[in-house]
């Protein structure tokens, strides 16, 4: 992936901290926005209240994440365990999702955003559907920050779907078995193309995966912090991207490989 937030000139561009150095930045931040509806209740207000206040702290993070110069964020919007919630809250949360493409797509344009959704995208309300397919079709082309929301997304489900897929294509005969490696594999899953996350940011203080990008995650660093989503700001993110700075990536290996 080219830098070429670096390049592109955006009105307005929010500096980079000075305590941050802009060549050991992640190139790939992936994100697992917790604690919307502690948030809610902390204020007496209802979950979904949370869910709201989520997306104003998502526009804010991916505007700094691409003024900052990092090339992609990945965030984990769905579960496909997510479905066993209330219904009134899923179907909040489905309104939601569209509202806020139907809204933000013009924005989204203008930052030169290129937005994709990764998931099982079949099983989502068609007027969702439909405003998936228009807003990835027409940011396609920009040259900007990658954003890549994960709905009805799981790690395992995906993991199966490429497993199936490369055992389909044995079976054919297109392919030898022993051609399977790990390019191979990776580009079948629904992030072929995109460079690994580098750093793994989840709010709210759970230190899980929760099913979440489970083969691209497996070099990452991780940053857990108490913050609740809704609150993660501008201090919560320079905080996570000094953790990062301050690791030594290895690799498996004895110092930092690459
Ligand atoms: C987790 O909080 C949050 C979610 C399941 C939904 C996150 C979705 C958004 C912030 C909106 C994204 C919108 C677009 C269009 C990409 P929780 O409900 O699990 O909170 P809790 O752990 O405190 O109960």
């Amino acid at each position: 992936m080219s830098r070429a937030l670096a390049t592109t000139p955006l009105p307005d561009r929010l500096p980079l901290p000075p305590q941050l150095d802009p060549q050991r930045l992640p190139a790939h931040v992936a994100l697992i926005m917790d604690g919307n509806g502690r948030w809610a209740r902390q204020r007496g207000l209802p979950r979904v209240m949370g869910h709201r206040a989520g997306v104003e702290t998502l526009k804010r993070t991916l505007r700094l994440c691409s003024d900052w110069g990092i090339e992609a964020l990945t965030c984990y919007a769905f579960s496909t365990e997510n479905w066993s919630r209330p219904g009134e809250e899923v179907a909040f949360l489905m309104t939601l999702f569209e509202r806020v493409l139907a809204r933000e797509l013009e924005g989204l344009m203008k930052e030169q955003v290129r937005i994709r959704f990764l998931g099982d995208l079949e099983q989502l309300p068609e007027g969702l559907q439909n405003l998936i397919a228009d807003a990835t079709a027409r940011t396609s082309a920009n040259g900007g920050i990658h954003f890549n929301v994960c709905t009805n997304y799981g790690g395992r489900r995906e993991l199966v779907q490429a497993a199936r897929h490369l055992a389909e294509r044995a079976a054919a005969g297109q392919l030898d078995p022993a051609a399977i490696d790990e390019a191979l594999f990776a580009a079948e899953l629904q992030t072929a193309g995109e460079g690994d996350p580098d750093l793994l940011i989840r709010t709210s203080g759970e230190r899980r995966l929760s099913n979440f990008l489970l083969w691209q995650l497996a070099y990452a660093e991780l940053h857990i912090t108490d913050v609740l989503w809704p609150d993660f700001d501008e201090a919560a993110l320079l905080a996570a991207l000094l953790d990062y700075q301050g690791r030594q990536r290895r690799f498996g290996g004895v110092e930092a490989a690459r």
